[in-house]
């Protein structure tokens, strides 16, 4: 008689537990276990640890495969059941660690694999390699493609969150958290009555008090500081949308801003040229916007601006907006606005950019160049890598909840009928818009070494995210390579894996579209560049989403700073709008407050966050344990750092600190 010892353990999580009864057998090159009951029920509760015995007449010899079943004939109502980890002490006192993380319910059979993490080359076993095709297969069932719109990302085909699989949810506790929210908001709201008016806004202070709940400091002084050039131009580098500031080298001809015009805003000794060849000009183009559909508000069409601005970094290093034009095309019907204008043309040409900006964080930052992405990620690491793959185990919790967040954004947030069908770009204008997003995505613009050298920001002072970025992607990039180097020790190992391989090209080609201009790899022949591939898929679902999605609350939630909708086209001729034109231009009272409620269920720490850099154990090797305690350690160390730097900021860049990264894009 051989005695293996299972210690089982049960998920964290709220109604984890089970009373119904579950069987295991252990399966070995030698044979099988007995099936064994585990238990009645009483230690499968939640973050419990049960400890069992297995026998069999004989020792099993290497373990294969660990077979779990949930009871299919139960007198009770069925009860899923989430089993976190199974760890076996076998005869011989050897651990074989398998992990699980699946919710099991009544009649539910799964075979575990256990051990170290393999590549498909190194399954010796038939058995194993039977059952590392019919894992895939089944993934690649559950997990099928669908084209949500010629020319944009292909996205999961399920469409009715209830239809995926138990483990792509929120758990019940964020489930929960996120209805009471917005039970909470709307009741707020609605009480107020602001939720049912689509009156304009009479004045700026009204605006404070909107509702309570959608408030943070920075938020307060944003709505102090939402006036002054140097907080516009501030935006740019650590606002919400870090993303479209560049060096301008040369202006270009659409943008005819001259000496003469900008003189006054610069230092006596120096012009223009001079400036831009010193590395001091700056410029922001949104012509990404060009030519959108008009979207119709109160039944008026009301035309999007494309922006262009120019910044200037003075001899103080404080950036400056020098110039604004709101269309591409120079024109009479399109005047350069100066910080010299009216108070107000000033005020409404930086408002129309910072409109602009904030879609542009919402839509393409956001939405195409986080979720989207991050979804194509996730799929293809559902579909082509096994669980016993190590880049399975090393980047699934990279993507916890993406598919569901994903799933419900385009049940209630874009697309037609959806709520962001009633800003400025309406589903009509988002389809291009996207369109153009993902063919103007590249490899480089998502490694942020590589981005901030294309985008000649290398030197501008004050950028801290660039500088925290740049922290956070070595240190990735220096647990990628451990992890990476341990497993493929050669480059032959990297062009020889099918399973891999088969992974980038879904990328390549469900992500991208196959366009080579996109600079993404359709294979990955050798280890350094797997190594940046990895790096740059952990840096985009966890910190990239952060910078986008942590900063709304703070950056958005006062109204004329992050609209999503105006009212009234951008001006064409200077001198004659009013500040009441400027209030009338401002979102209406209802559509501006259910965005200070989004923006407050998407910015908001949830109660099952998970830092960057905290992974549910998945590997059972003591080398790759130490190289994620490493990790930790040195995220910590950027963490103080970051705190450090920021105690001595008045405006404190708070969304690349580690501790309030969240591992994936789960929000
Ligand atoms: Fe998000």
């Amino acid at each position: 008689m051989a005695e293996y010892t299972l210690t089982v353990t049960t998920g964290n999580m709220l109604h984890a537990g089970t009373f119904d009864n579950v069987f295991v057998t252990l399966l070995g090159e030698e044979g099988r276990s007995n099936r064994t009951q585990l238990t009645n029920g009483v230690s499968l509760v939640n973050e419990k640890v049960g400890i069992f015995s297995v026998t069999s007449a004989f020792t099993l010899g290497f373990l294969l495969l660990l077979q779990v079943e949930k009871d299919p004939f139960h007198e009770f109502d069925d009860k899923a059941w989430f089993c976190s980890t199974i760890s076996v002490r076998t005869p011989e006192d050897d651990d074989v660690f398998f992990p699980c993380y699946k919710w099991l319910s009544r009649g539910d059979l799964v075979l575990l694999r256990g051990g170290r993490a393999t590549k498909a080359f190194e399954d010796f076993y038939p058995r194993l390699e039977d059952q590392r095709k019919k894992e895939l297969v089944q993934q690649k069932l559950t997990y099928k493609w669908d084209e949500y719109a010629e020319g944009l990302a292909y996205v999961l085909s399920i469409k009715d969150v209830n239809s995926l699989p138990p483990e792509a949810h929120f758990s019940f506790l964020k489930a929960r958290e996120l209805e009471y929210r917005i039970q909470f908001a709307t009741d707020e709201l609605a009480e107020t009555g602001i939720l049912y008016t689509t009156a304009r806004w009479e004045n700026f202070e009204d605006m404070k008090n909107v509702s309570w709940f959608a408030k943070s400091t920075l938020a307060e002084t944003v709505s102090q500081l939402w006036k002054n050039d140097d907080f516009f131009a501030y935006q740019f580098l650590n606002g919400v949308n870090s993303y479209v500031i560049r060096r301008c080298s040369k202006l270009p001809s659409k943008f005819p801003v001259t000496d003469e015009m900008v003189k006054p805003f610069m230092a006596k000794w120096t012009n223009l040229a001079e400036e831009m060849e010193n590395g001091n000009i700056f410029i922001v183009d949104y012509k990404i916007m060009e030519d959108l559909p008009p979207t119709v508000t109160d039944g008026m069409q009301v035309p999007l601006s494309a922006p262009i601005c120019l910044l200037y970094m003075t001899p103080e290093k404080k950036l400056l907006p020098l110039a604004i034009q709101l269309g591409q095309q120079p024109s009479k019907d399109n005047p350069i606005f100066l910080p010299s204008d009216s108070e107000v043309d000033w005020l409404l040409a930086k408002l129309h950019v910072r409109h602009v900006d904030t879609l542009y964080s919402m839509l393409v930052t956001h939405l195409q160049t986080t979720h989207l992405v991050a979804e194509v990620f996730a799929m293809v690491t559902l579909r082509n890598l096994p669980t016993i793959h190590p880049l399975y185990k090393l980047l699934t919790p990279h993507h916890q909840s993406t598919l569901f967040i994903n799933t419900v954004a385009r049940a209630v947030l874009y697309g037609p009928g959806r709520f962001l069908d009633n800003s400025s770009i309406s589903a009509e204008g988002q389809l291009p818009l996207l369109r153009r997003a993902l063919a103007q995505l590249t490899y480089v613009s998502l490694c942020p070494p590589d981005d901030i050298v294309a985008r000649g920001l290398e030197s501008i002072p004050n950028f801290y995210y660039r500088d925290d970025a740049l922290r956070l992607w070595n240190v990735i990039n220096s647990f990628v390579e451990a992890v990476v180097a341990y497993y493929y020790p050669l480059d032959i190992e990297v062009s020889a894996d099918s399973e891999l391989q088969q992974w980038v090209n879904e990328i390549f080609n469900y992500g991208f579209l196959g366009n080579p201009a996109s600079g993404f790899p359709s294979s990955i022949q050798n280890v350094e560049e797997l190594i940046k591939f990895v790096t740059m898929l952990i840096f985009t679902t966890s910190a990239r989403h952060s910078s986008v999605n942590r900063a709304q609350l703070d950056f958005l939630s006062w109204i004329p700073n992050g609209p999503m909708l105006l009212h009234l086209a951008p001006p064409t001729v200077k001198g004659t709008a009013t500040m009441d034109d400027l209030l009338m231009t401002l979102p209406n009272k209802s559509f501006a407050s259910i965005t200070l409620a989004l923006n407050w269920f998407l910015s908001e720490k949830y109660e099952d966050f998970v830092p960057l850099g905290q992974y549910p154990q998945r590997f059972s090797e003591p080398a790759v344990l130490r190289m994620i305690e490493d990790f930790q350690a040195e995220l910590s160390t950027i963490s103080r750092a970051i705190e450090k730097r920021n105690e001595e900021l008045q405006l404190p860049y708070l969304y690349l600190n580690p501790k309030e990264i969240e591992n994936s894009a789960t929000i």
